[in-house]
């Protein structure tokens, strides 16, 4: 998929055009509309709704406690106060309610005509995002609401089952309620489970002579029955009382701790008449989220196919090696060549300071290998301690390996984690870094059970530093150094907040001598740039692409890739689009942030995570960037 995000001045472009379609006022009184999928549809979105790229409108995500809003931007007349006539309407909708886990999900979706678009004080849960326990039921709310609800438990002193169809006025209390199902001929009725995720049809009319309002619903496939589930006359509602002249309608959703995707996938609406029919065929379906197969992504499964490919190569290679090694045998003592380099440990001394590597001493394993924490017993420093197993054989190679170590070790950087040497011991390699004892931007991140959050202030700084390592070692060392393995597990955090970079130019070491037709594409998935994952050829420009996806992270605290297939930098870019990117802020951080300073970085980690490499900033073009904030 191509995106249309280039550099900021044809953004401000993108945006002045956009304005357009505002500008061109219409017409008189609106009475109708019909939408087959909402593409172009200029809804009032409010909350977590979103309009998908397919044109279905998905009201709330599968997060806890969400509430999503959906209102025509124009008010209709509803009544007129001179001669109190209230209008007859009708409307038609088209919904679905995926849950999170089936028969668990929550809580429900609402058909709502309200005198305003915005519900302050409104909750999740039961309230659908509409009243709260001040203002639910309140005469002033003159609300219309009917309700789709699959949670019981709003009414305790009410038997109400969970999947119920309900009318309500001005809160939550229905007048009228049934379990959701629908008439067949005239007697039998059908039970329906609202949170099948299947599509389903649902009329709400209303007749201004009679003064009855009904309500239907149906499978999709059905059509409409005859009889009504709910037929509400004048001695339970009352809309003369409710409508005021102008009411705007829509929908209002929400999750609970049990939660649900809640879609409308078309609509259509008319005053004095029935609601215009759907296009049943040009409706957009619900997207595959929620743990399906991720089957529109077939990028990622050939990402995910082609990396463990590349695994069982590898171990199939070191097989090899080990095999060879076996037989060769001998050699365990020093080479002449290993005496002469000053960052050379002594292996029983890493040894003795990690309590011979003992497993408590683990402090994490990675793709390199794993990492002991010690203490030194030559000068009682702390140090990490990584064991890596060399897959060179030939002392040429290993050479070749501690000469690159050897230099490495001359990188200094306030924001790199210091190596400070290395060792050898028989098909081992050690190497020794300063002891960071935070943890890793990642685990601050995503696996604090205390309730700490990192905040904003702290997160920003973090990147800058990130941003400032990451450029010593692409430019401003003697030698380009490429990291090849950025990611937030890869960056830790010393105890005044900084971030160091870990395991730098480690992957270059580690195919260093390899014929070049079996490069191996090394990296995390979800911060493999598409070139890279393609050519297997990493470039400082293929960090840049990670460091924005850690950007990304670090905002929305989200991780790159989710359950199914959620995607961080496709799931930002979506937003960014429909001009909401600040809904994808953290919302651990309370909505405490410097807003100029949160906008930077969501634009600055798409431009980074941009697919073309050649679209993306430079490190230092990065730094200029988030200086001048
Ligand atoms: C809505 O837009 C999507 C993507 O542009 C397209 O695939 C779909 O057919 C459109 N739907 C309608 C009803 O035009
Ligand atoms: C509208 O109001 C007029 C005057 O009060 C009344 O004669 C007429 O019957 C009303 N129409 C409807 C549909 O209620
Ligand atoms: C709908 O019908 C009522 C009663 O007939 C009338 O008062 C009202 O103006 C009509 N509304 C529209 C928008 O035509
Ligand atoms: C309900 O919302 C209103 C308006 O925001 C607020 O004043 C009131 O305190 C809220 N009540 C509760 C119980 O949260
Ligand atoms: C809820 O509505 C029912 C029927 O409309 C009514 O009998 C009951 O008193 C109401 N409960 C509350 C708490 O308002
Ligand atoms: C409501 O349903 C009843 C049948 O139960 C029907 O007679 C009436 O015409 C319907 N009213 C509307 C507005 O559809
Ligand atoms: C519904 O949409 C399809 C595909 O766009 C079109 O071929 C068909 O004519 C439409 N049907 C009606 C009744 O408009």
């Amino acid at each position: 998929m191509e995106r249309a995000l280039v550099l900021p001045g044809a953004l401000l472009l993108l945006c002045l055009l956009s304005l357009f379609p505002l500008l061109t006022v219409s017409e008189g009184p609106n009475t109708d509309f019909i939408f087959n999928g909402f593409n172009n549809s200029n809804l009032d979105l409010d909350g977590a709704s979103i309009i998908k790229p397919s044109g279905v409108l998905k009201l709330t995500k599968q997060s806890k406690f969400d509430i999503g809003h959906a209102f025509y931007r124009e008010p209709f007349q509803m009544f007129n106060s001179v001669n109190r006539n209230v209008s007859s309407f009708s409307t038609y909708f088209v919904f679905a309610i995926k849950p999170q886990v089936p028969g668990q999900g929550g809580y429900g979706l609402a058909f709502v005509m309200a005198p305003n678009t915005k519900f302050p004080g409104g909750q999740a849960e039961h309230y659908l995002g509409l009243f709260n326990a001040t203002t639910d039921k309140k005469p002033s709310n003159h609300m219309l609401v009917i309700e789709f609800d699959t949670r019981s438990g709003y009414n305790d002193d009410r038997d109400e089952e969970g999947n119920h169809v309900g009318i309500n006025i001005n809160g939550m209390n229905s007048t009228m309620t049934m379990p959701a199902s629908y008439y067949e001929d005239d007697a039998i009725s059908n039970d329906m489970k609202l949170e099948s995720g299947d599509l389903i049809n649902a009329w709400v009319e209303y007749d201004a002579k009679s003064k009855r309002l009904n309500v239907t619903i149906s499978p999709f496939e059905v059509k409409k029955p005859r009889k009504p589930l709910l037929s509400a006359d004048y001695s339970r509602i009352d809309l003369d009382a409710v409508f005021q002249d102008n009411m705007y309608i829509g929908f209002s959703a929400s999750t609970g701790s049990t939660r649900s995707f809640h879609y409308v996938l078309g609509w259509s609406f008319r005053l004095n008449g029935s609601a215009p029919s759907l296009n049943l065929s040009q409706l957009p379906r619900p997207p595959k989220e929620n743990g399906d197969p991720p089957s529109y992504r077939p990028r990622i499964i050939a990402l995910i196919a082609s990396l463990s490919a590349i695994t069982v190569c590898l171990l199939g290679l070191l097989i090899f090696y080990i095999a060879i090694r076996k037989i060769r045998m001998g050699r365990q003592g020093l080479e002449d060549w290993e005496l002469d380099c000053p960052h050379r440990f002594q292996y029983k001394d890493l040894h003795t300071a990690t309590k011979g590597f003992k497993e408590s001493e683990k402090i994490g394993s990675g793709g390199f290998g794993s990492v002991y924490r010690g203490v030194l017993p030559t000068n009682r420093c702390e140090v990490a301690v990584k064991k890596i197993i060399a897959r060179k054989d030939s002392i040429q190679g290993m050479r070749e390996f501690v000469a690159e170590v050897e230099s490495l070790g001359r990188l200094r950087h306030k924001n790199l984690v210091n190596l400070q040497g290395w060792c050898k011991h028989k098909n081992e390699l050690l190497l020794v870094y300063d002891y960071i004892p935070y943890g890793s931007l990642h685990s601050l991140l995503f696996n604090r059970q205390d309730g700490f959050v990192l905040s904003w202030n702290q997160r920003f700084n973090i990147m800058k530093g990130i941003a400032s390592g990451l450029l010593y070692l692409h430019e401003e060392w003697e030698q380009v150094v490429i990291h090849r393995d950025m990611k937030s597990s890869n960056v830790l955090i010393d105890e005044d907040m900084n971030p160091r970079l870990g395991d730098f130019g480690l992957a270059r070491l580690y195919d260093h001598g390899q014929d070049s037709h079996t490069t191996n594409v090394v990296g995390t998935i979800g911060y493999i740039a598409p070139e890279l994952a393609r050519t297997g050829k990493a470039s400082a420009s293929s960090d840049v692409f990670a460091y924005g996806v850690m950007l990304l992270e670090v905002a929305t605290g989200r991780h790159p890739i989710g359950s199914g297939p959620f995607i961080l930098v496709d799931w930002v870019m979506e937003y960014h689009e429909l001009g909401r990117t600040l809904d994808v802020v953290d919302q651990k951080l309370n909505s405490v942030y410097i807003v100029e300073e949160m906008q930077l970085v969501l634009l600055l980690g798409l431009l980074s995570s941009h697919p073309k490499p050649e679209s993306r900033p430079t490190m230092r073009q990065v730094l200029v960037d988030s200086a001048g904030n």
